[in-house]
This record gives structure tokens, sequence and C-alpha cells, in this order.
């Protein structure tokens, strides 16, 4: 099957809804799409120089991947080469496909359809979701999440926490994107399809969403989403967690201020040193 016509099929056993259910035809396609995602033949969103913000959505993607949810029913999955020790008094609960819950495998797990290509590291546990794309030489380290068709660049490194937000739900129309050698810091989130270009460092604590604007201190802009383009951090730019104050109202009576992002310079030697990546780790 080309890629045009797996576009074609996924995109008519989506619009068949509750129809596709039980239709090998649709079972085949989804496996198929799967499988692109998985050997990276197919992407998500794929840079796109004509796009406004560089990157083209590939939308049939996501719906192939919701058809998947569609089509998959609940079964038990088997925990082969683990071994735990605990009190007999607390063991692991079991849970069964009748009980409607789902348990999702591993402290760490990479779910089918996301492609993660050689030299990446992922550090106990950290979870990929379907449809993202994680590329060479990247570090997932402990406790991070990388959302559904979240799209991470080369030689980036999540550092401890650090979420990225996913696609699925709620539902976002255009996944996040981190370019390559970005540093994204601990306890950072990404979301809401907002794109760190290539180079930036985010540092710990840093949240970026469609709705939070981000003071450029270094060119005086204030940099926020609009109607047609997400929030776009520039390449190099160096992040850190700020606040401003609130000027009016209640706000500024009671002396509050709210949480801003704030580009403090562009990468320099220090922050080079800062954020140099250990060869050996990977
Ligand atoms: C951003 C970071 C990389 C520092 O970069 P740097 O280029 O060395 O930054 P500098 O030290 O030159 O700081 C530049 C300015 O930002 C401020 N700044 C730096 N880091 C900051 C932070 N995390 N929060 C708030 N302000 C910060 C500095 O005080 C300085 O401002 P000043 O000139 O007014 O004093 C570092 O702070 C950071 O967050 N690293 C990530 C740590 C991490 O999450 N590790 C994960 C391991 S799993």
């Amino acid at each position: 099957m080309t890629i045009t016509q797996l576009q074609d099929a996924i995109e008519h056993h989506f619009a068949a809804g509750s129809k596709a259910v039980g239709d090998e035809s649709a079972m085949t396609a989804f496996l198929a799409l799967r499988a692109a995602l998985e050997s990276g033949e197919v992407r998500s969103a794929s840079p796109d120089p004509s796009s406004p913000f560089g990157w083209r959505v590939n939308a049939w993607v996501k719906q192939g991947i919701l058809l998947g949810f569609r089509l998959g029913v609940l079964e038990e999955l088997p925990a082969a080469g683990f071994s735990f020790v605990d009190k007999s008094t607390y063991p692991v609960r079991h849970f069964s496909a009748g009980g409607g819950v789902r348990v999702v495998p591993g402290g760490s797990s990479v779910r089918a359809g996301a492609y993660v290509a050689s030299g990446v590291v992922c550090m106990p546990p950290m979870y990929i979701n379907a449809g993202a794309w994680v590329d060479e030489g990247t570090m997932v380290d402990s406790h991070a999440l990388v959302g559904s068709c979240a799209q991470i660049g080369r030689r980036v490194h999540l550092s401890a926490a650090a979420q990225i937000g996913g696609v699925l739900e709620p539902v976002n129309a255009s996944p996040v994107v981190i370019e390559d050698d970005v540093l994204v810091g601990g306890n950072c989130g990404v979301y809401e399809g907002a794109i760190v270009r290539k180079g930036a460092v985010l540092a710990a604590g840093t949240i970026l969403t469609r709705g939070t604007p981000v003071f450029d201190l270094v060119n005086g802009t204030i940099l926020r989403a609009t109607g047609e383009l997400p929030l776009i951090i520039p390449e190099n730019a160096v992040v850190v967690p700020g606040s401003r104050a609130i000027n009016k109202g209640k706000g500024q009576e009671w002396g509050l201020s709210l949480y801003a992002p704030v580009i403090v310079k562009y990468r320099d030697d220090k922050t080079d040193l800062s954020t140099a990546l250990e060869d050996l780790l990977r």
C-alpha cells in the first residue's frame, strides 16, 4: 500500500464511524499506519518550509490513531520478565478486561505507533505515546512524558518530569514540536501545539501553552499564539519562569502577579556549558 492509499483508507474508515468496527480492512489500514509510524515512514507532523510556522500537520494520521482506539478491544497484557517482592498484604491489584479499567503497562513504556530513533535513551519511569516522534540522541529522563503525536528532534534533553503535551485529549489541532538541540529543563510543561525552535533552552519549571504570553527582554517583544500560529519560542532563546504584576482591578489592589515566561537572553557560551550533554550517557 502506498502512503497515499494508506491516507485514503484511513480517512475512509475514520469517516465510517462505528461501521469501521469489525471491518477487517479498517484494522489492516490501522496496523499499516501503526507500523509506518513506528518505522518513521509516516509522521503526525513534518517539517515544511512552505508552512507559516515551518511544520505541516498531517491530520489524517491523528484520525488513524483515533481509529485504532475505536477498533481496539480491552485485553489482558501479560508482563513478562519482571520480578517484584512486596508485603503479602498488599499485592498488586489485578484487573480484568471485563472491569473496564485500562491500566497501560510498565513504569516505562513506549506505545505502539511511536517512532523512537536509534540512540534515544529512555530513563524509567517515562512514557511515549502513540504517534510521537523522538529523534536520534535524545534523552527522555525519568517521569518525562512525550504526549501523542509530539515531535521531538535530535539531541534533545527532556529532563526529569518534563511534560510534553499530546493532541488526543484534550483535543488539540497541532502537536507540540521540540526541535533539535533543545534543552527542556526539569518540571517543564509544553502544551497546546507550542513550537520550541532549535537550540532553545527552557529553564526548569517553565510552562508554555497557547494562552501564555512570553516576554522577550532581549528584543523587547511579547510573543503570543495567534489564530493561525501557535506559540513559537525562537531559536536559541533561553526562557526562564518569571512573573508579571497585575496592574489593574482587584489583582493590583491585592498585589497579585501572574506567571510569565521570560526570554532572558539568547544562547551563549555560558548556556552551552550549563546545558552540555554527557556523551557517556548515550
Ligand atoms: C537556563 C539554565 C540552563 C541557565 O542558563 P545560562 O545561560 O547559564 O543562564 P545564566 O546563568 O547566564 O542566567 C541568565 C539570567 O537568567 C536568570 N536565570 C537563569 N536560570 C534561571 C532560572 N532557572 N529561573 C529564573 N531565572 C534564571 C539568571 O539569574 C540571569 O539573570 P541575571 O543576569 O539578571 O542574574 C539553567 O538555569 C537551567 O534551568 N538548567 C536546567 C536545569 C535542569 O532542569 N536540569 C535537569 C536535569 S534532569
